[in-house]
């Protein structure tokens, strides 16, 4: 996380399923929350590999599958874990304060504007900025 990062709102805590991945937007960039009881992680939400929304794969032991090849991202670090997916997936650190997720989101690139863009098409949910 880069010092100009700032935290986000993406819901209420109890909304997450648990288990389960949900698609946010987070200051124009398109994220995944994974929550595992207590513990939320946030993920870019566009594999490394290609086009492919990790938000609408599938969990299979601690990682999230992509629905496009299969290839395996590890949840908590988004380190790959199997072919055809070789590079990293960014992931952001997340907190619940008041019963709300935040997300600390560095400042977004050309590149992950493009990724944002579809936003309203894919159905992420809305955001507002963290008073702090
Ligand atoms: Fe995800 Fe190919 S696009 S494994």
């Amino acid at each position: 996380m880069t010092d100009q990062a700032q935290w986000f709102d993406v819901g209420a805590a109890d909304d997450f399923p648990d288990g389960d991945l949900w698609p946010v937007q987070a200051d124009g960039a398109q994220l995944v929350v994974y929550r595992d009881s207590s513990d939320y992680f946030a993920l870019r939400d566009r594999c490394s590999h290609g086009p492919a929304r990790l938000s609408e794969g599938f969990v299979v032991d601690g990682c999230i599958e992509c629905p496009l090849h299969q290839g395996l991202i590890d949840i908590r670090s988004g380190l790959p874990r199997s072919d055809p997916v070789t590079e990293p997936v960014a992931t952001f650190p997340v907190r619940v304060v008041a019963g709300r997720v935040e997300i600390a989101v560095a400042p977004v690139t050309p590149a992950d504007a493009a990724v944002g863009a579809c936003a309203g098409a894919c159905g992420g949910a809305a955001i507002h900025r963290h008073a702090d």
